[in-house]
């Protein structure tokens, strides 16, 4: 990979995905957080630059562009080659989409385009599949609507919870998120089917 490739990794939660991607020596720059969280904490102790962008609404007031335009002066500082969003829990306008045209990852928790939204895991059990997932796909205004890099099923287990459920997806996606990461920097975010090694 290009040693001076540069990769700021968005998150708003746990942060157990970017502490696999920086595990996996990708070229994180910076984590960019909307809410104190402990991705922060995690970003610190792999001594990642954490920048916090506050989302200060959550309702109906909340200014979309305006938050975005905000996150965007703070992203355009640093200048990445690719943003990968790891639990970020704001939607942005589709500002970031124009001025990173394809090079805003995201991973989700179902095998899209099944079981868009917030609570994946949740509707997967509702729906009483036998599988579900993650996908990795390229992130649009549109949520989660963006072309697919790269899926892998999850079988669901009898009594599973949601809990259980969203735990084993995220072993995978610590698995194939840094690889197709890595594969696509590699390719300069060509959108390519991929070849990921689960081991
Ligand atoms: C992952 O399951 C990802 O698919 C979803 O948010 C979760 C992030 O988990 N978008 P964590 O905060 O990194 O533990």
């Amino acid at each position: 990979m290009g040693q001076n490739k540069k990769i700021i990794v968005m998150a708003s939660g746990t942060g157990s995905i970017l502490k696999a991607l920086i595990a996996a020596e990708l070229p994180i720059v910076a984590v960019v957080t909307d809410r104190k969280c402990p991705a922060e904490d995690i970003a610190r102790d792999g001594n990642i630059k954490c920048i916090r962008v506050t989302r200060d609404s959550f309702g109906e007031t909340f200014d979309r562009k305006s938050y975005t335009d905000k996150l965007l002066t703070a992203i355009l500082e640093i200048n990445p080659d690719l943003i990968a969003m790891a639990g970020f829990g704001t939607v942005l306008s589709e500002d970031l989409e124009k001025r990173f045209p394809n090079r805003v990852l995201n991973t989700h928790p179902s095998l899209l385009p099944l079981f868009k939204g917030w609570h994946a895991v949740r509707d997967a059990l509702a729906a009483d599949v036998k599988v579900t997932g993650c996908t990795i796909h390229i992130a649009t205004a549109e949520l989660d609507a963006g072309p697919i890099l790269y899926q892998q099923e999850v079988p669901i287990m009898p009594g599973d919870s949601e809990e259980s459920l969203h735990k084993r997806i995220k072993e995978v996606e610590k698995i194939i998120y840094p690889k197709v990461i890595r594969q696509f920097l590699d390719s300069d975010c060509n959108l390519q089917p991929m070849n990921i090694e689960l081991h």
